[in-house]
């Protein structure tokens, strides 16, 4: 074996076949069951795409109207998971406590073992009603707010902000966050969605599948990448008031420093996307809503400033993370709660892939090249 064999990171390796959502750099599309993700972020449901997802067909309303109620009716914080979180330090990474809390749903799920079709849909649907939870709790407790009970006379984008806020969101603002989770939702092969595939691969269970997935996604070159653009701006300084141009002006010149630096700018770039990633523009409408119902036009100020030097310079674009970091920071969310956002959404692709893993499975263990000493003798 030569060193041409070793496909460092995987890099252009296909793996496996998936009919889950096909990521298309050539025409820099991406479909989620042959769909294009910016006609369902234009009109459906994020339940109605969890459940495109989990089926591979759009729900009939009978369907659609029969997950609204079971996920209205599993929203709430166990008891259990909310124990488990208290015991973790306030001041503990968010997405420590969102790989805890699902760790001990599936300890405290008598089906975390059972593996049929009929039991990991059931899981799925589960996990995906009750994370949300999880999230807000966390975001409230570190402020020091008493919980918000859900509400089941709410859609689910309408209920996270609920519950997060305790106040009802703005329509514009419901329907912006509806377009994130739509998004985040399912992107193929990425690090964490391979993860879990992996840990599925050897039969282990959904939960611990999740649970690692959750792992792989908080890296900052992988989900912690919103997190890490939010930090970028506050770095740059973020002066409520100040004109778009003067903004722009000050992030283009820390962009040219940081460049100079030779540093990785989180919320540029991406593994199969070379020519800018297909969902930015779908999300970049939601930041222009929210920069508007906001009046925070410095922010925009900033996101252009920091988009246009990078291009000149580099020529590399901004992925779904870049819009999607300065969205949730207008809507109120903590930064270091916007890749937990991203758990809330990508546990519909995670678990699309798991029972996809599961139902043609083989045990995935790829080959290494070794490099170290020849044999030697104790
Ligand atoms: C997500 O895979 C998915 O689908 C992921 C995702 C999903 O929906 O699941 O789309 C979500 O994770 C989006 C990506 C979020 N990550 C970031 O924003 C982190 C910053 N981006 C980079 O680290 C990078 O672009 C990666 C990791 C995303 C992709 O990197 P690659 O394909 O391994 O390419 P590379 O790092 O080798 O970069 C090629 C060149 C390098 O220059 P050289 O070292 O060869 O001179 O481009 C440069 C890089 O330095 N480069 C960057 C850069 N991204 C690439 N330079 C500065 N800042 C950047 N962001």
């Amino acid at each position: 074996m030569t060193d041409t064999d070793v496909h460092k990171g995987l890099a252009g390796i296909v793996a496996d076949r998936t009919a889950v959502s096909k990521v298309n750099p050539d025409t820099n599309s991406l479909l989620y069951r042959g769909y294009p993700v910016q006609q369902l972020a234009a009109g459906l449901s994020v339940e109605a795409v969890a459940l495109l997802l989990w089926s591979g067909e759009l729900p009939s309303t009978q369907e659609l109207a029969e997950f609204e109620e079971f996920e209205r009716s599993h929203r709430g914080l166990d008891p259990k998971v909310r124990e488990a979180v208290d015991l973790l330090p306030a001041d503990c990474h968010p997405m420590d406590v969102g790989r805890t809390a699902v760790s001990v749903m599936g300890a405290n799920d008598p089906h975390a073992q059972t593996s049929d079709p009929a039991a990991e849909l059931q899981k799925a649907k589960k996990l995906f009603a009750a994370f949300p939870a999880v999230l807000a709790y966390d975001q409230r407790r570190r402020r020091g707010q008493d919980p918000v009970a859900p509400r089941d006379d709410l859609d689910y984008a309408q209920n996270v902000l609920w519950m997060t806020f305790g106040e009802e969101a703005a329509a514009e603002v419901v329907n912006a966050f509806r377009v994130s989770m739509v998004l985040y939702a399912e992107h193929s092969f990425n690090a964490s969605t391979f993860t879990a595939r992996v840990v599925t691969s050897t039969l282990s269970d959904l939960h611990s599948a999740v649970t690692a997935a959750i792992g792989a996604l908080k890296g900052p070159l992988h989900g912690g990448a919103n997190e890490a653009v939010m930090h970028t701006f506050a770095e740059i300084g973020i002066r409520p008031g100040e004109t778009r141009e003067e903004a722009a002006a000050r992030s283009r010149e820390w962009m040219e420093n940081a460049l100079a630096e030779k540093r990785k700018v989180m919320g540029f770039g991406h593994r199969v996307y070379k020519r800018g990633d297909s969902r930015v523009p779908t999300m970049k409408e939601s930041l222009d809503a929210m920069v508007e119902h906001y009046g925070r036009h410095e922010l925009m100020g900033l996101y252009e400033g920091l988009e246009s030097a990078m291009d000149e310079a580099t020529g590399i674009k901004p992925n779904l993370d870049y819009p999607a970091g300065p969205t949730y920071h207008l809507m109120g969310f903590d930064t270091e709660m916007f890749t937990p956002l991203f758990i809330a959404s990508r546990i519909m692709g995670w678990t699309a892939h798991i029972m996809e893993q599961r139902a043609d499975n083989t045990l995935i263990r790829p080959l290494s090249e070794y490099s170290g000493p020849d044999e030697r003798s104790l």
